[in-house]
C-alpha cells in the first residue's frame, strides 16, 4: 500500500471546491494512490465544508485515506505534499484594484509563511486564485525555506480553452492538438500562441490559415472566455477551472507528455529565471515539460512580431502587479 498522497485545499467549500474535490480522490490526480484532504476555509464556510466532507464520506472513494477541515493554515498545511490555493477574496462592488492586491495579499502572506513552516519537504504549490500569478509571488516570496520552483499559477484553463478554440475551428478532435502555450499573465493581457502551437504534424497557425482569425477571434476570445462564462452562466467558471488545475498539478508531478506525445509541452505560470527576457523572479507564464515533479521551461522558441508584442504587453502588466504589490509591503 502507497502511502496517502496529502493534499491541501484552500477555499475548499466555494465553488470550484465543489467540483476539484470529488475528482481529487477518484483517481483524476494520482490514479490509485489513495490521497489525504487538508482542507481549509474561513470560519463562517467551515459548516458548509461539513456538508461536502459528509458528501465525501457518502461517495466511499476507496482511495480516499482522510479529511481534516480547518481555518488554522498551520494545521491544515502540515506535512501536505501538494497545496492549491483556490481561496481567494473576489472583487466586491467599490473595490478598487489596490483594495483587491491587498485583501488578497493578506492571505497570501499567511498562506505562503504557513506553508514554509509545516508544509512536507517535497511540497508542490498551486494558485488557482486570483490574480494568480501575483498570489503565487506573494506567496513564494513569504516562504523564503520552499524552492522558488515550487509555486505555479493557473494558465492551464486558458490553456484548455485555446486547445478547444483551434480543435473546433480546424475540425479536429482536441488530441490532434499539441504543444499550445499560454504567455504572460492569467488575465485578458494573456498570450495564446499558435505559432508554436501543432494540429497533428503541422503549425496550428498553418492548419488554421487564416492570420486575421487569430488576432482577432481567437485570442480575445480565449482571453475573455472567463467573462463569456460569467455571461452566461451567471457564475464564474468552476467545473472548467477544477478540471484544468487537476490537469496542472497531475502534469507537475507526474510528468508531461503522453505515449507517442513525449515531448508535448503545456502552459504553467512558474518563477522567470530570465527566459524569453521576462524578468528574473516574476510568475509569468511559459511552455513547460515536468518530469518527476519538476517543470523545465522549453527553450529557443523564435518569437515572431506579434508574439514579442503580446508578451512583452502581458508582462509589462505582471511588472505593474509586482510593483504595486511590493509598494503595499507584501513582498
Ligand atoms: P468562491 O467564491 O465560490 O469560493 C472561494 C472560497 O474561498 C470561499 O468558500 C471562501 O470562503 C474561501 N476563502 C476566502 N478566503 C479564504 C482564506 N483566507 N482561506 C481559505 N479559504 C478562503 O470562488 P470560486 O469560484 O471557487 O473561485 C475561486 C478563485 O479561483 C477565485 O479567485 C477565482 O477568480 C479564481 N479562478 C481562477 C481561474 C484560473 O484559471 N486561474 C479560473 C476560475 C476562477
Amino acid at each position: 500500500q502507497q502511502s496517502p498522497l496529502k493534499v491541501a485545499v484552500t477555499g475548499a467549500a466555494g465553488q470550484i471546491g465543489y467540483n476539484l474535490l470529488f475528482r481529487l480522490v477518484s483517481g483524476a490526480l494520482a490514479g490509485d494512490r489513495p490521497v489525504e484532504l487538508r482542507l481549509l476555509e474561513i470560519e463562517p464556510a467551515l459548516k458548509s465544508l461539513e456538508g461536502v466532507v459528509m458528501e465525501l464520506d457518502d461517495c466511499a472513494f476507496p482511495t480516499l485515506a482522510g479529511v481534516e477541515i480547518g481555518s488554522d493554515a498551520e494545521k491544515v498545511f502540515d506535512g501536505v505534499n501538494l497545496a492549491l490555493l483556490v481561496g481567494a477574496r473576489p472583487r466586491g462592488p467599490g473595490m478598487e484594484r489596490g483594495d483587491l492586491l491587498e485583501a488578497n495579499g493578506a492571505i497570501f502572506t499567511a498562506q505562503g509563511k504557513a506553508l514554509n513552516a509545516v508544509a512536507a519537504d517535497d511540497v508542490r504549490i498551486g494558485v488557482t486564485g486570483n490574480p494568480a500569478n501575483t498570489n503565487a509571488l506573494i506567496a513564494m516570496r513569504n516562504a523564503p525555506d520552499v524552492p522558488a520552483s515550487r509555486f505555479s499559477a493557473l494558465t492551464r484553463l486558458d490553456h484548455n480553452r485555446a486547445i478547444a478554440q483551434v480543435a473546433s475551428k480546424v475540425g479536429v478532435p482536441v488530441t490532434e492538438v499539441s504543444r499550445m502555450t499560454i504567455w504572460g499573465n492569467h488575465s485578458s493581457t494573456q498570450y495564446p500562441d499558435l505559432f508554436h502551437a501543432r494540429v497533428g504534424d503541422r503549425s496550428a497557425a498553418e492548419a488554421v490559415g487564416d492570420d486575421a482569425w487569430i488576432v482577432d477571434d481567437f485570442i480575445p476570445t480565449v482571453a475573455k472566455r472567463g467573462a463569456a462564462i460569467i455571461e452566461a452562466r451567471g457564475s464564474s467558471s468552476a467545473a472548467s477551472a477544477a478540471s484544468a488545475t487537476i490537469d496542472a498539478a497531475r502534469d507537475w508531478l507526474f510528468g508531461t507528455g503522453s505515449p507517442g506525445r513525449e515531448d508535448d509541452w503545456v502552459s504553467m505560470a512558474v518563477a522567470s529565471p530570465g527566459a524569453y527576457g521576462v524578468p528574473e523572479g516574476l510568475i509569468s507564464s511559459f511552455p513547460v515539460r515536468c518530469t518527476d515533479g519538476d517543470w523545465e521551461i522549453v527553450e529557443g522558441l523564435d518569437l515572431n512580431d506579434l508574439s514579442r508584442e503580446r508578451i512583452d504587453a502581458s508582462v509589462a502588466e505582471l511588472v505593474e502587479e509586482r510593483d504595486a504589490v511590493q509598494a503595499l509591503g507584501l513582498i
